[in-house]
């Protein structure tokens, strides 16, 4: 048998580094050693929970069942590991130092058949895959100073417009992916705001926050997709501190009726996801004589936003993320068509205009609430397999299916934005896998500073 045994001092708080640690689904995250991972058992992670680790053996991978013997958050976990050829006892203790965490892992590996006669010589082997597996949690577990900056070979592939588009697909997440840190931070005691969270991106966010331990708020619709929402979120996380607010965001009455609810319900607000959308393939009216992409994509969380930054701003720090898109770049700001309504109607063309005007927005606010302790950035998902993009293109759906982003990746930039202590630091740019990117690149279409006035002073009149 042999012993491994390790110390590391970590600067986060015991309750991050014990729910990171202990969460093998997430291991490959953290220990060059491993290729794979997964939790296989529902709910949260608890006592009995169990994982498959895929581990690096010799020039080939083997696999290993691990399951929690011992769960005691958030000062120790036992875990055992059962391979074809290993056993494996994994003691992990937390404690806290002055705010930050030691972490006391010791391990015990019991090697059989071929590579037990051999454990006499894969013993200093064992200790080095041991010293990199923690050098990887430590690196994990210490949070970034600052997000990425800007990059100038990055403005230039923007720019490219096909090297920039070929990012958007499932090949730029799984390439970027992998220089970054995992989000480790937890949510507990933060209460986040997701529109749209019955479908596509908004669900998996709303799952992925009440992962990470937020209260979260459901906004949509349809109140049965939100209740089988919620259901499913509590089984998945066990997190049932989660709510429903159902509102037609097309309509700003509903609007203001769904702000003055949460004003009233909610003391403290962190973090709001504008991510409800729509791609119409005709021009329809919203009961309130507005035309419905420019209603619910744009003045929709115009209004939602305007209504709630004063308690954003009295909670802060908090966080607010408008949902863009890369459609925006081909579009500037057009004031007087705002609502789509000369020539033929095209769908992508309001669509865009909308996400253009929403970027505008996230500048404008982050320039305003600078020093407020709110911050406030969009993202674009990249191209994401969801049923907005079935039903909305579905010819652009039936060509591209095969490099679409699977859901969980589209949404991956706006947990990080809501989640990520570096992500805390930065305001009013545009994100796409965690790296800022230009937020025009066609000239002109960035708009003049009396062109994004004017689309303020339209909002705020029509939001009237
Ligand atoms: N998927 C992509 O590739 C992609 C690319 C660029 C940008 N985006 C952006 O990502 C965000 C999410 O898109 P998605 O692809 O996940 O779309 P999706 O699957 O259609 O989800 C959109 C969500 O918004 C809700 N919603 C729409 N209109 C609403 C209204 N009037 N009131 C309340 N809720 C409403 C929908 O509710 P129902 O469930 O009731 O329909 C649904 O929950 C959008 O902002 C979209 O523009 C997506």
């Amino acid at each position: 048998m042999k012993r491994l045994h390790e110390v590391i001092d970590v600067p986060c708080n015991l309750s991050e580094a014990f729910r990171f640690t202990s969460d093998f689904g997430r291991i490959e995250e953290w220990d060059p050693g491993v290729v794979a991972s997964e939790k296989l058992t529902p709910g949260p992670v608890r006592e009995g929970s169990q994982f498959k680790v895929v581990i690096k053996a010799g020039l080939g991978t083997s696999e290993m069942h691990y399951t929690i013997l011992q769960y005691e958050p958030p000062h120790r976990v036992v875990l055992e590991g059962v391979g074809e050829t290993v056993h494996a006892l994994d003691d992990i203790r937390f404690s806290d130092i002055n705010g930050r965490t030691q972490i006391d892992y010791m391990a015990e590996l019991t090697l059989s058949g071929l590579a037990g006669k051999l454990e006499f010589l894969l013993d200093k082997a064992l200790e080095r895959v041991g010293k990199r597996a923690m050098t990887g949690l430590r690196r994990a577990l210490t949070p970034l100073a600052q997000a990425p900056g800007e990059s100038l070979r990055r403005d230039l592939l923007d720019r490219l417009v096909v090297p920039g588009a070929l990012g958007f697909t499932r090949f730029g997440y799984e390439h970027r992916r992998k220089s970054w840190r995992p989000i480790t931070e937890r949510l507990e005691g933060r209460t986040a705001i997701v529109t749209g969270a019955t479908s596509g991106l908004g669900r998996v966010v709303a799952g992925e926050l009440a992962g990470l331990g937020a209260k979260v708020i459901l906004i949509g619709r349809n109140q049965e997709k939100l209740n089988q929402a919620v259901e499913e979120i509590c089984e998945d996380t066990g997190n049932g501190n989660l709510l429903i607010e159902q509102a037609d965001l097309s309509v700003m009455a509903e609007v203001r009726d769904l702000a003055a609810r949460l004003l009233d319900k909610e003391k403290e607000l962190h973090i709001l996801v504008n991510n409800a959308a729509v791609l119409p393939t005709e021009r329809t009216m919203t009961p309130e004589g507005l035309e419905t992409a420019f209603a619910t994509d744009l003045l929709s969380p115009w209004l939602l936003t305007r209504l709630l930054i004063p308690r954003l701003k009295a909670s802060a720090p908090a966080r607010i993320i408008n949902v863009s898109s890369g459609g925006m770049y081909l579009s500037g700001i057009d004031v007087d068509e705002l609502q789509n309504s000369s020539g033929s109607y095209d769908g992508s063309r309001a669509y865009a205009r909308a996400k253009r005007g929403l970027m505008v927005l996230t500048e404008t606010w982050a320039r305003e609430l600078a020093d407020s302790g709110v911050v406030v950035n969009a993202m674009h998902p990249g191209w994401a397999d969801t049923p907005g993009v079935q039903d909305s293109l579905p010819a652009f759906h039936r060509v591209t299916r095969s490099v679409l982003r699977t859901p969980e990746q589209g949404a991956d930039t706006i947990v990080w934005l809501a989640a990520a202590t570096e992500a805390g630091q930065v305001s009013g740019k545009l994100w796409l896998d965690r790296e800022p990117h230009l937020a025009a690149i066609f000239p002109g279409t960035g708009g003049s500073e009396r062109q994004r006035q004017q689309l303020i002073d339209k909002l705020t009149r029509l939001a009237a």
